[in-house]
């Protein structure tokens, strides 16, 4: 058996598999977001590492599994949120999470310091609010005195790794969101450091994503119900472990996510950077091997902003007939045809990444006429999102990355009219995975290759993960999606100006 543990931003997910991907027992706690201004984000990391041990020790007591049974612990976790440490290992201040958006001007400071064409090259990435550098430059600039003490800098899954094992370290995938990591070498980059002024002791020791980093000390064992002694490996980030978790770990495969946001995820044996840092560029879980990855802010966003504003009338019925609403909304799409009648919708609620790094553009519905119906508009707005993945894609594809196996993952990912969307978009077939795990799973997959079980995470993936819906692009809907996304691409740069 092995374990996962996904410390995530809404909660952390612990699962206890078999070695064939089994699930035997799982647990999760939630715990609160901290808002205390308009674009900050931060959590307590205590709350992260109560959460990590009731539900291992939830998941250790449901399943009776013995203690030495358990071969391994791989972590996953929300990525790039800051965690500092004092000279006796103690949390300094709360965590500053990936959402927070406090940080512009110490993007401006690190581009200023290192260059930008030097930032690209090395870090593979413009300075990005969301990455971990800007926030500690934020401690340093705003809060000197918290700076003063810092003695280590951890993420947020490699500080459960601390309290679980003593040990200060991370692993290549999540390190990659540092903005400190020579994504190139899989290495800190001292040049970086330097120009930052942040010294390299305070960082942790950077292992590839299999491999053993620690082992669950006496202490941690009493409370969990593990046994003292067990493995811990590298694990990866939440995109990285999802990778692994359906099984996107050799070239030409991919995975879209349709949860809040929209990610397409790409794996790349070569490193591919984008000189315009339209999509990431970071190391993934297999060794040696990287990712590229578009994000895209609106994707289920839009669909729960039309279900919440719109479909009233939907939620009672859903309740009525004791069925998903978001179901119904479904079965109403699905009776437009392509195209939507010819009402296109920008998922620009929440500004746009990829491919336009805006965070001023908004959301658009053009083309309406006075025969359309709420069911065009629902079609359009699963559409609208379709479209700005398939950018996500077309950048990939751009760079020379080849996408030609997709995974479906997400709330989003479980609709059928989605898949289909996308796999005649995107031009490859779209399919799913049997299990619903993505990153707990993926981590547990890293465990299995650090305990020995298997000799490689894609020997492992090909044991563990099996495939069940495939959609096929249906041919006659090729050409007429390719017109509807010509047009879809032509109209956010002539509204471009009209967001500013
Ligand atoms: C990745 C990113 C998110 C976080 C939160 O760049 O910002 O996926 O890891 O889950």
């Amino acid at each position: 058996y092995v374990l996962g543990v996904d410390i995530g931003t809404s909660g952390t997910k612990t699962v206890l598999f078999d070695q064939n991907g089994a699930v035997i027992a799982s647990a999760s706690e939630e715990y609160p977001l901290y808002q205390p201004q308009n674009g900050y984000a931060e959590q307590d990391p205590a709350d992260w590492y109560q959460a990590t041990i009731h539900t291992i020790a939830k998941v250790m007591k449901t399943s009776g599994v013995p203690k030495e049974e358990v071969k391994g612990i791989g972590l996953s976790g929300q990525m790039h949120g800051l965690v500092m440490l004092d000279d006796q290992y103690q949390v300094i201040r709360r965590s500053i999470i990936w959402c927070d958006q406090r940080t512009a001007a110490e993007c401006a400071e690190i581009t200023e310091r290192v260059g930008a064409q030097r930032l690209i090259e090395i870090t593979a990435n413009p300075a990005l609010t969301g990455f971990t550098a800007s926030k500690i430059l934020w401690v340093r600039n705003h809060e000197p005195e918290h700076y003063a003490k810092c003695r280590y800098i951890l993420l947020p899954k490699d500080y459960i790794r601390f309290m679980l094992t003593g040990e200060i370290a991370t692993e290549v995938s999540d390190a990659s969101g540092m903005q400190l990591l020579d994504i190139p070498k899989r290495q800190w980059s001292d040049e970086v450091l330097e120009k930052l002024e942040i010294d390299k002791s305070m960082l942790g020791k950077v292992y590839e994503s299999p491999e053993i980093t620690g082992r669950v000390t006496p202490k941690a064992a009493e409370l969990t119900g593990l046994a003292a002694g067990t493995i811990v490996v590298g694990g990866a980030g939440d995109n990285a472990a999802a990778a692994v978790g359906t099984g996107v770990v050799t070239d030409g495969k991919a995975f879209t996510t349709i949860g809040t946001s929209g990610v397409v995820f790409a794996h790349t044996s070569d490193i591919t950077i984008d000189a315009k840092g339209r999509v990431h560029t970071f190391c993934c879980a297999v060794p040696g091997c990287w990712h590229v990855m578009g994000v895209t802010q609106g994707a289920g966003l839009s669909l729960k902003w039309f279900r919440d504003n719109f479909c009233g009338a939907e939620k009672e019925t859903a309740k009525y007939m004791g069925v998903d609403e978001y179901y119904l909304m479904d079965q109403q799409a699905a009776q437009v045809p392509v195209g939507a009648n010819r009402l296109f919708y920008l998922p620009y609620l929440m500004g746009e990444r990829t491919p336009h790094l805006d965070p001023d553009a908004r959301g658009v519905f053009f083309g309406l006429s006075a025969m359309h119906t709420k069911r065009d508009m629902l079609r359009a707005v699963m559409e609208g999102v379709a479209y700005s993945l398939r950018d996500c894609v077309e950048v990939c594809r751009e760079m020379g990355v080849s996408v030609s196996d997709m995974m479906a993952c997400g709330g989003g990912g479980t609709s059928a009219l989605w898949r289909q969307m996308l796999a005649d978009l995107y031009g490859c077939s779209v399919k799913t995975v049997t299990s619903k795990e993505g990153p707990a799973l993926g981590v547990a997959i890293l465990a299995m290759v650090g305990a020995g079980m298997y000799d490689s995470v894609p020997e492992a993936c090909q044991a563990v993960i099996r495939t069940k819906q495939v959609q096929e692009p249906i041919p006659e809907q090729i050409p007429v999606y390719d017109r509807c996304y010509q047009m879809y691409r032509s109209l956010y740069p002539a509204m471009r100006n009209s967001f500013k």
